[in-house]
C-alpha cells in the first residue's frame, strides 16, 4: 500500500512551461518527411509544413522547439538555409547517415513551424565550425529591425519584420560533436561568442552555454566559475538506454529484467540534476542561471531495416513511463530546471509521432505530454509519498512516483506505477483544501512492451478512469500495473 500526503496550502515553485520542450533536429526523417514534406507534395501540408502531423503536435500545446541540432548545428551554416530553395546548396549531413541535405528547411522555414506549432523557437548557434561572424549575423538576421545588410536581406527572402528569438544556443555537446574541446577552453570561447550574440531592436536573448555530457561534474564547475556570469542556462544531456552504446536494447522486445534496468536508469536524472545543481548553487545561489535539459529520453537499437544514423525507434507503454518519471523529476527541480527538450519530435529516438509516407501514428509517449498539459506554468505542490517497492536482482525500485500542482483552482495529480506485477492502491490525503470533485485518465496496455504501428494506432491510448474514490479530504486510488494516470481535482 501506499500513502501520499499532498499540502495543497503550500506553493512549490512553479513547473516551467518549457520543461515540457521539444527537438527537433536534421536527423533521419524528423525534420524531411517528420515535419517539413514541401509545398508541392500529395500529402496536405501549408507552406511546406504538413498539416497531420502540425496538427496533433498543436494539441501538446508545445512551449518551445530547439532546433537545428545536437550534433548538426556545430556543422550547420545558416546562410546555406535562406533564399530561393531552388538555389540552395545541397551538402553531406556527416554526422546523420551521411546523405544529402539540400537545405529546403532553413531559418524562415522554422520560424513558420514555431509560428504554426506556437512554439517558441529555440535556436542552436555553431560553434564548432562556425564564425563568431557567421553567429553575430544569424541573430541580426532574425530579430534586427533597422538598417543593415542582414535585415535587408531577410527582407529580400520575404520577411519583412524580424522575429522574436529568446532562446540561443552558444554550440551543442562541444566536448563531443561539437569540436571535442576541454571545458577550459569551451568556458574562453562561449565568452567570447556571446558577447556579439546581441540584444537587438528589444529582443532580450537568454543564452545557453553548452553544459555537461551525463556525470561530467568538472565541466560544469569549470563553466560555472568562468562564464556563469556571462550566461542565463548551462545545458545537460541525458539519455536512458538499456545495456551499452554499441547494444542499447531493443524498443519492443525485452524482458522484464531489462525493463527494471531502464527503470533504475531513469532517476539517475535526478541524481544528475541534483548534483549538477548542487555545483551551480555555489556560483549562483539565487538559481539565476537555468538547468537546461535540451535533450532526453530514451535511446534504443533502430528499428531493423532503417538506416542506423536515422535513430528510428519504436516507442512502447515503458517509453511513456520513462517520461512521466522524468517529468516527476523536473518537477521536483522546478526552481532549477526551467526547461527540457526530449529527443526528438518526429521519427527519431523518443518521438511523439511517427510517420510512414501519408501515415501516421502517435506514441505512448505523445499521451504522457498531452496528459500532463495541466503541469504547464501551475504552481507545484510539496507532497510526502510512501510506499510499496519493487525487487529487481539485488536493488529496490520504488513503484508508483507521484506529482501534484495547482493552477486555475484545480490541482493536476499525475502517478505513475511501474511494477508491472501488480497493481497498485494509493491512499492520499489532501490537506488545505477542500476538494468537491476528481475526474481521471489513464495510460494502460495489457503489458510493457505494447505499442501503437500504422495499422494499430490506438493499442495505447489514455482512457477515462474512475478508480480514484473521493471521500472528504482522503482519495483512494487503484491502479493497474504498469500505468500512469492524470486526477483533475476541483477545488471546493
Ligand atoms: O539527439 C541525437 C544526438 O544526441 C544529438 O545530435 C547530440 O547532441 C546527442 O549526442
Amino acid at each position: 500500500m501506499n500513502t501520499l500526503i499532498i499540502n495543497a496550502d503550500q506553493a512549490g515553485p512553479v513547473i516551467n512551461k518549457n520543461i515540457y520542450g521539444h527537438f527537433a533536429e536534421h536527423l533521419g526523417r524528423c525534420i524531411y518527411e517528420g515535419f517539413w514534406v514541401g509545398e508541392d507534395s500529395s500529402i496536405v501540408n501549408t507552406k511546406g509544413l504538413r498539416n497531420d502531423v502540425v496538427g496533433a503536435m498543436k494539441k501538446l500545446n508545445p512551449p518551445v522547439l530547439r532546433w537545428p541540432g545536437g550534433c548538426f548545428a556545430d556543422e550547420y551554416h545558416w546562410k546555406d538555409g535562406i533564399g530561393p530553395r531552388e538555389g540552395r546548396p545541397s551538402i553531406l549531413n556527416t554526422h546523420w547517415g551521411g546523405v544529402v541535405e539540400n537545405n529546403h528547411f532553413g531559418t524562415h522555414e522554422f520560424f513558420e513551424l514555431c509560428e504554426q506549432l506556437g512554439a517558441e523557437p529555440y535556436i542552436c548557434g555553431n560553434v564548432g565550425s562556425g564564425s563568431v561572424q557567421e553567429m553575430q549575423e544569424w541573430v541580426e538576421y532574425c530579430t534586427f529591425d533597422g538598417e543593415s545588410p542582414m535585415t535587408k536581406w531577410r527582407q529580400e527572402n520575404g520577411r519583412e519584420a524580424p522575429w522574436k528569438l529568446k532562446y540561443f544556443g552558444v554550440g551543442n555537446e562541444n566536448w563531443g560533436c561539437g569540436g571535442t574541446m576541454r571545458p577550459e577552453y569551451y568556458a574562453d570561447e562561449y565568452r567570447r561568442f556571446q558577447t556579439y550574440v546581441r540584444h537587438l531592436s528589444g529582443n532580450k536573448v537568454f543564452k545557453i552555454a553548452c553544459g555537461p555530457n551525463v556525470a561530467d561534474y568538472k565541466w560544469t564547475d569549470v563553466l560555472m566559475e568562468r562564464a556563469a556570469g556571462h550566461m542565463n542556462g548551462l545545458s545537460l544531456h541525458y539519455y536512458t538506454h538499456g545495456g551499452d552504446w554499441g547494444d542499447k536494447g531493443n524498443a519492443t522486445e525485452f524482458s522484464d529484467t531489462q525493463y527494471h534496468h531502464v527503470l533504475q536508469r531513469t532517476q539517475l536524472m535526478d541524481e544528475l540534476i541534483t548534483r549538477h545543481s548542487a555545483i551551480m548553487d555555489r556560483y549562483d545561489p539565487k538559481k539565476r542561471v537555468a538547468l537546461i535539459v535540451d535533450e532526453w529520453g530514451t535511446w534504443w537499437n533502430v528499428e531493423a531495416g532503417t538506416n542506423p544514423g536515422f535513430l528510428y525507434q519504436q516507442n512502447t507503454m515503458r517509453d511513456a513511463l520513462v517520461a512521466a518519471l522524468n517529468f516527476h523529476i523536473f518537477h521536483k527541480h522546478a526552481e532549477r530546471v526551467q526547461m527540457a527538450n526530449i529527443a526528438q519530435t518526429i521519427n527519431v529516438l523518443q518521438a511523439m509521432i511517427l510517420t510512414d509516407g501519408a501515415r501516421m501514428t502517435l506514441t505512448p509517449t505523445y499521451h504522457v505530454f498531452e496528459m500532463f498539459k495541466g503541469h504547464h506554468d501551475a504552481t507545484s505542490l510539496p507532497l510526502h509519498l510512501s510506499g510499496d517497492e519493487f525487487s529487481s536482482g539485488d536493488q529496490k525500485i520504488a513503484a508508483v512516483s507521484a506529482s501534484a500542482s495547482l493552477k486555475d483552482g484545480k490541482i493536476l495529480l499525475s502517478l505513475a506505477h511501474t511494477d508491472n506485477s501488480r497493481e497498485a492502491t494509493i491512499e492520499c490525503e489532501l490537506r488545505g483544501a477542500n476538494i468537491s470533485g476528481v475526474s481521471g485518465r489513464l495510460l494502460h496496455a495489457d503489458k510493457t512492451q505494447a505499442h501503437n504501428t500504422f495499422d494499430a494506432p490506438n493499442t495505447v491510448a489514455p482512457q477515462e478512469f474512475n478508480e480514484a474514490k473521493l471521500n472528504g479530504s482522503k482519495l483512494s486510488v487503484t491502479l493497474p500495473a504498469a500505468s500512469i494516470a492524470t486526477l483533475e481535482l476541483t477545488i471546493a
